[in-house]
């Protein structure tokens, strides 16, 4: 028996959940693998209800499962990144998820906004997850804090750039600092060299932005070039800005792709876009030797929740991930084709694509097309 906890959050995170548990309820059947799901009810209400975001007991709950599934974090109603932050990545981060997966595919019968120019999309995004201007290091110096604070930033930017920085007492300043290791850089280019190697692929492309933010990212690339020299394999280096401007006009050219954490955050929403919309994007934070954490790319989308618009394709994907990741590879694999045959199909869309197919709908078709395979 293996255990999976179900997260299902907030806003449409619920409804395409759902969805992607009557997936997963057939795929379970026909691969006879038994897997015990158990819902956690986090996210808003349970904030606004308790007070409280992630208890530490929920958190060791959820450290004795197989895997857990995810729908979506965040709430007009509730601070942003007091859930963002509190849910999703305390548990990125607790449970040490380092590699974020995330395929980036137009399926067949989808129309994307490059529809009509024969273009292949199908790339695979390593994003590092526990690392980058994500480590959450930094402040706020000025109003409400003390002049010694002040005076202390103020010395220390210009003892390192010689110049002046223009601080009045009244004034404010924040900062974020991005934070490269050798160690998890190391990690997480090796995956990517990995799974090239896996798809046949002789070359990995690495983002950064080393002409700008030359000490993180320098370090970045040291780590992309060992993992070439030890893979016995081609790397190219891109700037994040060029990688958005390809992506675009020629998406055939990129096969995997690693990048920092925030760059990754970023281009994974423009790689959705290219699949079609948000709505088809999938992935997982992985941890190859502990507990990985599968969702959709997309958020809580208050603005379509609670009207059966969402569209469950990324989740139900997600959870095919998941499924390959606890070991039934098959059933993934069964999984994905019955999306891509009712998408083929083109008789159930939801409204995001242009069709009316409500978000059960396009769940019901799935699982229906994968119980008859
Ligand atoms: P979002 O991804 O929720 O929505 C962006 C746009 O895409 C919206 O117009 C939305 O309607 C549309 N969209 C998203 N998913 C869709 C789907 N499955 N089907 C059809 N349309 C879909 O991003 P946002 O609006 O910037 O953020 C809303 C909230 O979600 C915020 O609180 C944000 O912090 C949070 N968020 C959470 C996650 C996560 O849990 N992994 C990811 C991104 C944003
Ligand atoms: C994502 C989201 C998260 C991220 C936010 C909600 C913390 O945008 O999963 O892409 O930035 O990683
Ligand atoms: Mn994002």
């Amino acid at each position: 028996m293996q255990k999976v906890g179900v997260i299902p959050g907030d806003g449409i995170g619920p409804e395409v959940v759902r969805e992607a548990r009557k997936v997963l309820d057939v795929a379970c059947e026909r691969c006879g693998a038994s897997i015990d799901f158990e819902e956690f009810p986090l996210g808003a209400a349970h904030y606004l209800r308790t007070g409280e975001v992630l208890a530490d007991e929920t958190v060791s709950r959820l450290g004795e499962k197989h895997a857990i599934l995810l729908g979506a974090m965040g709430d007009p109603r509730v601070r942003p990144g007091v859930l963002e932050k509190g849910v999703l990545l305390r548990l990125r981060f607790h449970f040490d998820q380092y590699i974020n997966l995330r395929p980036v595919q137009l399926f067949e019968g989808v129309p994307g906004p490059l529809a009509g120019r024969d273009r292949k999309v199908d790339m695979t995004f390593v994003r590092e997850n526990t690392e980058d201007f994500y480590v959450g290091l930094g402040g706020r110096v000025g109003r409400g804090r003390s002049r010694t604070d002040l005076d202390l930033v103020r010395r220390a930017y210009e003892a390192k750039f010689d110049v002046g920085i223009d601080l009045r007492d009244e004034d404010e300043l924040a900062f974020q600092i991005g934070v490269v290791t050798k160690g998890g850089a190391d990690r997480v280019v090796d995956f990517a060299f990995g799974l090239a190697k896996e798809k046949g692929l002789r070359l990995v492309t690495s983002v950064d932005k080393a002409n700008v933010l030359t000490e993180v990212y320098g370090l970045w690339r040291e780590a992309v070039e060992r993992a070439s020299k030890r893979h016995g394999m081609d790397r190219e280096f891109l700037y994040v800005d060029a990688v958005a401007l390809h992506m675009v006009r020629s998406p055939e050219r990129f096969g995997v792709l690693v990048t920092p954490n925030l760059f990754g955050d970023i281009l994974t929403d423009l790689g959705a876009a290219l699949q079609g919309g948000l709505g088809f994007a999938p992935s997982g934070n992985i941890n190859p030797g502990g507990v990985s954490m599968f969702e959709p790319v997309h958020g809580s989308a208050p603005d379509i929740a609670g009207k059966g618009l969402a569209n469950p394709v990324g989740a139900i994907l997600s959870s095919a991930l998941m499924m390959k990741a606890l070991g039934h590879p098959e059933a993934a694999k069964d999984m994905e084709r019955a999306v891509r045959d009712v998408l083929a199909g083109g008789r159930h869309m939801t409204a995001d694509i242009g069709g009316g197919a409500s978000t059960s709908a396009v769940g019901d078709a799935v699982a229906s097309r994968l119980r008859s395979m």
